[in-house]
């Protein structure tokens, strides 16, 4: 950028992971929209939050609130609301945090640059797989009952694409299993991930 000098804080990464005791981590939930992120990111965050680890989870609707709120739902604007997630999930990993992101990211080419932005090594990513029939069904905010009389536009999985990942490390089927076994499969994958490699342990 023009004009601009980035400079590096005299505190370490390995320092400061050192001092939170873990490997900071990105999990990235992507899905529909009713197939459990939310529900799964939550009981992630509180597990791993009584476990010891310093988490925080960034979701959809919250961020849409705030920080994202002056974004759509066009391609280019679910974009953006990625690329600013990502950047500050990426901020949350420098200074040492586990992070957890649902959002629908409908799009490959998306999660492809929250993994970018963040660095493969730190970034996992878990496909909330539930049919678009059960989402349908259990429309807990009524958006798709909206969507199908057209009063929402673009709509994912309804008007608007949901192109499944490739290459997920883990894939959840949330309307075949138990919520339970869900977050157990989840907390499998993820918590080895977190624990802090044994040569930072001796190193300081
Ligand atoms: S994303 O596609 O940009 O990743 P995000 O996860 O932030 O979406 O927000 C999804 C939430 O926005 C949904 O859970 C739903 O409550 C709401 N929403 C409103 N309009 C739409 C739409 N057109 N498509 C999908 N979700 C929508």
């Amino acid at each position: 950028m023009k004009n601009i000098y980035p400079f590096k804080s005299k505190v370490g990464y390995e320092q400061r992971r050192y001092q939170m005791q873990q490997e900071p981590r990105l999990v990235w939930l992507t899905g529909l929209s009713g197939s459990g992120k939310s529900t799964l990111a939550l009981r992630l965050e509180h597990h791993l939050f009584h476990q010891g680890y310093k988490v925080f989870l960034l979701d959809g609707d919250n961020i849409r609130n705030g920080l994202c709120r002056d974004l759509s739902f066009t391609q280019q604007d679910r974009k953006e609301n990625m690329r600013r997630v990502a950047e500050v999930a990426n901020l949350m990993l420098e200074a040492g945090m586990v992070v957890i992101c649902a959002f629908i990211s409908p799009y490959e080419e998306e999660r492809e640059l929250a993994r970018h932005i963040v660095g493969p090594e730190r970034f996992t990513e878990v496909y909330i797989n539930c049919s678009l029939r059960v989402c349908e069904q259990r429309d807990t905010k009524g958006l798709y009952a909206k969507a199908r009389q057209g009063l929402i536009k673009e709509f994912t999985g309804i008007s608007a694409p949901y192109e499944v990942p490739q290459n997920p490390h883990l894939i959840l089927n949330t309307d075949q299993e138990k919520i339970d076994d869900s977050l157990q499969k989840l907390v499998t994958l993820v918590e080895p991930q977190l624990r802090l490699q044994q040569r930072m342990k001796a190193a300081m």
